[in-house]
């Protein structure tokens, strides 16, 4: 009867129920059946070059050596970082059906465009229903096996990307990173506000590049100006989850592909709020 297809409801949910608002809005995308994943957490900001990839990778590494099991969805399909700061370079296999993601030295499974192309030069020139699809594949389309956590790097800004992985896949919380300048406010607010509209959780904020530690005098300079990251936290009620100072040696670590080998402990309280969630 045509009546038991519908339902006077706004968002009943069942794929089956041909009024409902969810039904029709409802795009998420199922993992494969043999990946099982507790946590989703999301990297994001609303500007480029603040250190998504840094702190993504940094959050994996970090919670890893506390003996959780942790994969890295880098969802940056034009502008991949997260092979590069791993120093994975084995090609994705597939085994007909789904892909294997490539595995860091210290176990951590990656997925990223970069691993599929046969050169890590060769652009990716899509467009963006494609590129949002290469997404979704990265998260139904892999075997990434027992996870406890599984880290979204995000491409710059509130775009296409950032939109299909909210609407399909079943982020369990963002992290927002920032750097001390002038604009932050603005550009925490459009990721919060992103977020917030999506209905999920802002587990908080990361301050990247807050401040250089000078080795010679044991002094903090804010080279980016002073820091409104507190200022900002309190307008939205969110914790500051850490403060990475501009680190020479970090920036080295990302670049030769020894990430995992960085021995600061600069996301433990971090990865300490993301525990408790
Ligand atoms: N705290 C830091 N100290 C030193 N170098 C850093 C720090 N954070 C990031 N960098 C360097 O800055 C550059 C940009 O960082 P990263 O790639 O993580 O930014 P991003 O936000 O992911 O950029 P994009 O928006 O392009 O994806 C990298 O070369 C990285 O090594
Ligand atoms: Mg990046």
């Amino acid at each position: 009867m045509a009546e038991e297809k519908k339902c006077s409801s706004t968002s009943c949910g069942k794929s089956s129920c041909e009024g409902c608002d969810k039904a029709k809005t409802d795009f998420s995308v199922k993992p494969h059946a043999m990946s099982h994943i507790k946590k989703v957490i999301g990297v994001v900001s609303g500007k480029g070059g603040v250190g998504k990839s840094m702190v993504t990778s940094l959050l994996a590494v970090t919670m890893s050596k506390k003996g959780y099991k942790c994969g890295i969805l880098d969802a940056d399909i034009t502008g991949p970082s997260i092979p590069k700061a791993f120093g994975v370079k084995d090609k994705i296999m597939s085994n007909g059906e789904a892909m294997l993601p490539v595995y860091s030295e210290g176990g951590v499974p990656i997925i990223s465009i970069n691993l599929l192309l046969q050169n890590e030069t060769d652009p990716v020139v899509w467009r963006g229903p494609v590129i949002a699809n290469t997404v979704k594949q990265f998260w139904s389309d892999v075997i990434w096996g027992d996870l406890d956590y599984l880290f979204i790097d995000m491409p710059p800004g509130t775009g296409d990307v950032p939109l299909t992985v909210f609407q399909s896949l079943p982020v369990d919380a963002i992290v927002v990173v920032t750097s001390p300048q002038e604009l932050v406010s603005m550009i925490v607010a459009k990721a919060v506000k992103m977020a917030e509209l999506m209905k999920i959780p802002v587990a908080g904020l990361v301050e990247n590049m807050s401040y250089f530690h000078c080795p010679d005098n044991g002094k903090d300079y804010q080279i980016f100006g002073e820091s409104h990251i507190d200022e900002v936290a309190g307008r939205y009620g969110l914790p500051v989850l850490a403060r990475i100072p501009i680190d020479p040696a970090l920036a080295a670590a990302c670049d030769e592909g020894r990430i995992e080998e960085f021995a600061g402990s600069c996301m433990d309280d971090a990865v300490m709020m993301l525990e408790d969630r």
